[in-house]
């Protein structure tokens, strides 16, 4: 055998191996995932989320100190089961199509008198914005084995899932990055992380699905507006606005594409 044909197959056979135990190690976190999943089964840690949103759901608050109570979420004033599971959807007094939080926003201003710009302002995981993690946990918790069911009905219903998609596919940045380049195909992983293909029914409810979520690595409750944030820094997009159109479009078309699919949340992610 020539010299050239050994390293040649040395290097084969290396590569061969980097490559085995990249995934033998990929497939060790996910299992370790699955097994801190199991070890916490009973007691996911947005637990403490969901009650803290209970009681501020229930704790008259903000300038005309009244509590979210008579919140309509798309179901009738007050009602929170299952009410997550049709969200984004189109509001007739607001004239927009909202998905949970900025609806939640909605809800704030006209029933608490708070201002939106300071719950936009804030950072995540402060002020307003954690007190918004928590009344968000509360609500996606009664959703949670419930099937989503997103209406593309209503003609700004459709505009909105229309740009969603739009958004999805629209390539920017210093890479010519789009959702689709990290979520528009089967099999692909990041930095150990399996990413779902958003475009599929089966890829959208498990991601859509199962957030809002906990995240153990930064041991915080994180909503879909701050994965779609975090998910912009990964795209090397500037951050979107808080309850933007933007935001709320890409949502739209995440659980239309999750329809029918069963909710998993509160996640329990990395
Ligand atoms: C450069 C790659 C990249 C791009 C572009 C990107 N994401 Fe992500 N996305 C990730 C990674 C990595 C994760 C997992 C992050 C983690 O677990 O910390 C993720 C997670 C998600 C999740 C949760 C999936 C799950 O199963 O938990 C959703 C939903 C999501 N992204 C939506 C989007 C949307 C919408 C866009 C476009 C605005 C987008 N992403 C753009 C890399 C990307």
């Amino acid at each position: 055998m020539s010299n050239l044909l050994v390293k040649k197959m040395k290097w084969i056979s290396v590569l061969a191996l980097m490559c085995w135990s990249l995934q033998a190690f990929s497939q060790s976190t996910t299992d370790d995932i699955a097994k801190y999943r199991e070890m916490i089964a009973d007691g996911n840690p947005s637990e403490l989320y969901e009650m803290a949103g209970e009681e501020l759901w229930k704790k008259p608050a903000g300038p005309k100190n009244a509590s979210l109570e008579k919140c309509n979420l798309g179901l009738g004033p007050g009602v929170v089961d299952g009410a997550a599971a049709q969200l984004p959807r189109y509001f007739k007094d607001t004239n927009q199509v909202q998905d949970l939080e900025s609806r939640l926003m909605t809800c704030m201003e006209t029933l608490q008198g708070i201002s939106l710009q300071s719950i936009i302002d804030a950072k995540f995981g402060e002020g307003p914005k954690k007190e918004m993690d928590a009344i968000v946990a509360y609500v996606v918790t009664h959703s949670k084995g419930k099937k989503v069911q997103v209406s593309i009905s209503h003609p700004q219903e459709k505009a909105m899932y229309e740009m969603g998609k739009q958004a999805f596919y629209f390539e920017a940045g210093p890479f010519d990055f789009s959702c689709a380049s990290c979520h528009g195909s089967d099999g692909k992983r990041i930095r150990l992380q399996d990413l779902p293909n958003l475009t599929t029914r089966e890829g959208a409810i498990a991601g859509w699905g199962s957030w809002p979520a906990y995240r153990i690595s930064s041991g915080q409750f994180w909503t879909m507006q701050q994965r779609l944030n975090d998910c912009f820094r990964q795209q090397r997009f500037p951050f979107p606005i808080y309850g933007s159109d933007v935001t709320i479009a890409l949502s739209m078309y995440m659980a239309k594409n999750a329809n029918g699919g069963i909710i998993q949340t509160p996640g329990l992610k990395r």
